[in-house]
């Protein structure tokens, strides 16, 4: 049997994530993934999708507590990253940074339990990573505001140098919880992938951080942003869209492996999201964009099972909380790594080595000719 890209492949039981398509749903653990971003936190949807519950609040203040105590990753991770060309593109040096989270560490455990306490390390850590590089690159010191109260507000003003309102605060929380799981997508296979041989989470979370960067997965929401800002105006959406379709380009935030008889559910609270923000700052233009992209390219190829995905609200919401557009990406990683994380400690608890295999069209027998009698 051959199943090109894998599609439809189950390659593990799961309790994490459930995509209801029919119903146009999305559950983590149980709970509505609408209902947890209306209500809920990042950490509250970390703890939930790691340890299998919503977390009490002693138990969730606890959690904080150990993200807060290891937000500043160590010293040599930040001298890497200190290091890094102020050109690198801000996903490798997020990669590159969880990966040296690792050096110095004893990795010999591989229980369940040491692993959860390597996620909590690196999740903590990918904002400070993030931030540090942002800043030295544009010239200004990192910051390290332990006054943070929460995940989304220590990421923001990390990037700021200064305490964002909680409004922002409460949109990045949103786009955080929205992001951080979605079942068997390429990053998420890759982590498990890698922990399948027995490898750590740091590995597993290095490898998941370089295939999100592909832009046919996490890279769209940048290439969606770019694409916001060369189009410019609803006026040019039209002549945009059907010029890049006319050179056989595909137009980034729209597609989807899953979702191809109608939009992404989560886009219903991301288009309100965007809406919301963008009567806040008086600035109607990203999102009436988004939208107009939306109902056009829709009209030319929803026949062809193609509508809008997250990546094209991210790229309006992140504009609207001011992020330059190349930390869209790491923005992602630094959520999705929830769901990284939950899949490596599932797979885990009854691990197979993953091991596919590959049908061979080459030829056979060929005879090997010395070097110096090749043509
Ligand atoms: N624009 C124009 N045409 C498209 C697009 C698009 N964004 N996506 C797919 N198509 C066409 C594709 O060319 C093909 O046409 P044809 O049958 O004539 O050859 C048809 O639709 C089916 O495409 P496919 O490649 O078989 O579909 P897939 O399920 O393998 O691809 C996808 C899914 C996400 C890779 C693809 O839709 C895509 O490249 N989208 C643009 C990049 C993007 O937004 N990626 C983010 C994905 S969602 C979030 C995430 O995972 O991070």
């Amino acid at each position: 049997m051959y199943f090109p890209g894998l599609e439809g492949v189950v390659i593990k039981e799961t309790k994490i994530c459930h995509i209801d398509l029919e119903n146009s749903k999305i559950y983590y653990r149980g709970y509505d993934l609408e209902e947890l971003a209306l209500n809920s936190s990042f950490e509250e949807v970390a703890y939930l999708l790691w340890f299998g519950r919503l977390p009490s609040s002693r138990e969730l203040e606890e959690f904080k507590n150990r993200l807060r105590s290891v937000r500043k990753p160590p010293r040599h991770v930040e001298e890497i990253v200190a290091s890094a060309p102020p050109s690198a593109e801000p996903i490798d040096v997020l990669r590159t940074g969880v990966s040296a989270l690792a050096l110095g560490e004893d990795l010999s455990a591989r229980d369940i339990e040491a692993e959860l306490r390597r996620g909590e390390r690196i999740t903590a850590a990918m904002p400070y990573i993030v931030a540090a590089f942002h800043r030295l690159r544009t010239g200004q010191r990192p910051v390290d505001p332990a006054e943070a109260a929460s995940h989304a507000e220590y990421y923001l003003w990390a990037v700021r140098g200064e305490r964002p309102t909680p409004r922002e605060v409460r949109a990045l929380d949103v786009m955080l919880v929205i992001y951080a799981e979605h079942s068997m997508n390429n990053s998420a296979f890759t982590a498990v992938s890698v922990a399948s041989t027995l490898a750590d989470m740091y590995a597993a979370v290095t490898a998941a951080i370089a295939s999100l960067k592909g832009p046919l997965h996490g890279g769209a929401n940048v290439d969606a942003a770019k694409m916001l800002e060369e189009v410019g105006s609803v006026q040019r959406v039209q002549s945009w869209v059907d010029e890049q379709l006319a050179k056989g380009r595909r137009i980034p935030g729209f597609g989807h492996r899953l979702y191809k008889k109608g939009p992404d559910p989560r886009l219903r609270v991301l288009r309100l999201l965007a809406r919301d923000l963008a009567a806040e700052r008086g600035d109607f233009r990203w999102v009436e964009l988004a939208e107009k992209l939306e109902e056009y390219v829709t009209s030319k190829l929803s026949q062809k099972g193609i509508y809008p995905n997250t990546d094209l609200y991210a790229a309006v919401i992140f504009r609207y909380l001011g992020l330059p557009v190349d930390l869209n990406l790491p923005t992602f990683a630094v959520s999705r790594v929830a769901g990284w994380v939950a899949h490596v400690v599932e797979y885990r608890q009854s691990n197979r080595l993953i091991r596919p295999t590959e049908r061979y069209t080459g030829p056979l027998g060929l005879r090997y000719v010395p070097i110096d009698q090749r043509g």
